[in-house]
């Protein structure tokens, strides 16, 4: 099979769907493969570490396109892209299916296979190549460095000739896999941690990293389908917001996390919570991307509110490209493990769940995406 990645366009994305690491694990596997020039680039990866693992360069990516039998993108294809491609061809990548329609139609409409990575089930035999958890992973670690070097006094405690500075205090709303890891970063950073999540289920994973369960009085059936949090009610979410203001405002530094699939993510921290922490205080919204879960966030944007700064930060995992891109690829290849044979041959299994859940359009047919599937 012929494998190409392109550049990636969207501003301000710094990955690749192929780190040269996996370029040479499928030519090794006698596939060809083809990058255009500069894919790499951001993300550390010169066009020669790529000829050195056996894969080719070409100088566009309607070249890549025109040529893949699969098309490998960490972001959705753009219209030219999607004219290049041939209707043979297998498109893989976060095609963000659910917030594009339009895409989605002209995917089918070209009779394109599609696969929307984003739709990769929670479950055991998908951990291998669920980017959703190695890029939230990234993005966890990331949010508390932006808070450590924000903040106007050190995280871990100090116990100087001066005297003892005790540690900041950082509290993580949502503990899924980002805010996990966002914990487990600043504990390695010293500070003490509270984490508070709809799911009283990840109890257990909070303290076992060192961090104190916020308990509030938790709602009924907080879980939904597949793992993840249902979306809380109104209701619901006014109380759990004055439950938790009492523990914002002693914070130092709060990461938020907290996201329900295909919605608007959740209003945690309201405009007169953020306002009443002690200046010098740092909010990082991790969930700005799909609206923020703090009133005053500004998604994409670094705001100041009576002195206490509120970091909305877009697509963050792409703001450590090297290791991004090499776990994406390698997730890439997993999923390739499903929908390639022994032989090398494209064999494409409906009756495998992982297969069909990420399915977006294949034979002329919308199978996922349009209306928030
Ligand atoms: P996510 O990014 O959808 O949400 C982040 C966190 O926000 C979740 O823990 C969620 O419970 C929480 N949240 C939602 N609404 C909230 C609210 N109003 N207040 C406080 N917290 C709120 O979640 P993520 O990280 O994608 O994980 C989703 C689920 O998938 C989890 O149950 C996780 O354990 C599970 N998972 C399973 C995997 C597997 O078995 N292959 C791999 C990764 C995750």
């Amino acid at each position: 099979m012929k494998i190409g990645a392109p550049r990636e366009t969207a501003s301000g994305e710094r990955r690749v769907a192929l780190a040269p690491e996996t370029a040479g694990k499928l030519a090794k596997a006698g596939h060809q493969v083809v990058v255009q020039s500069g894919a790499g680039s951001e993300a550390s990866y010169p066009d020669d570490a790529y000829r050195s693992a056996g894969a080719e360069i070409a100088p566009t990516a309607t070249a890549v396109a025109g040529a893949a039998d699969i098309y490998i993108k960490v972001q959705k294809p753009y219209p030219a892209e999607i004219s290049a491609l041939r209707p043979t061809t297998v498109v893989i990548g976060v095609l963000d299916a659910r917030r594009d329609p339009d895409l989605v139609r002209s995917l089918a409409a070209r009779g394109i296979t599609s696969f929307g990575l984003e739709f990769v089930p929670r479950i055991a035999r998908a951990q291998r190549l669920d980017v959703l958890s190695s890029q939230a992973s990234l993005a966890g670690y990331k949010s508390v460095l932006i808070a450590a070097s924000a903040l106007p006094k050190y995280m871990p405690m100090m116990m100087t000739a001066a005297g003892t500075i005790p540690p900041a205090k950082v509290v993580v709303l949502g503990a899924g896999v980002a805010g996990l890891q966002a914990i487990a970063t600043a504990r390695r950073l010293g500070a003490v941690v509270e984490a508070y999540d709809v799911r009283a289920a990840v109890k257990e994973q909070v303290t076992s990293l060192g961090a104190r369960f916020i308990e509030l009085p938790a709602p009924q059936k907080a879980e939904a389908a597949g793992g993840y949090a249902r979306a809380q009610t109104e209701e619901e979410q006014v109380l759990q917001r004055e439950a938790l203001k009492p523990f914002l405002v002693q914070a130092d530094a709060i990461i938020t996390t907290a996201a329900i699939p295909g919605r608007k993510a959740p209003l945690l921290i309201t405009a007169d919570a953020a306002r009443a922490m002690r200046p010098g205080s740092v909010i990082v919204d991790l969930a700005a991307d799909s609206g923020g879960n703090c009133e005053l966030t500004r998604p994409g944007e670094t705001v100041t509110v009576n002195g206490v700064t509120i970091y909305g930060p877009l697509n963050v995992a792409s703001s450590l490209p090297t290791h991004a891109s090499q776990l994406f690829s390698r997730n890439v290849a997993a999923f390739l493990e499903l929908i390639i044979d022994r032989e090398g041959k494209l064999n494409i299994d409906f009756k495998d769940e992982v297969v069909a859940a990420m399915c977006v359009t294949h034979a002329g047919e919308v199978r996922h995406g349009l209306g928030g599937v």
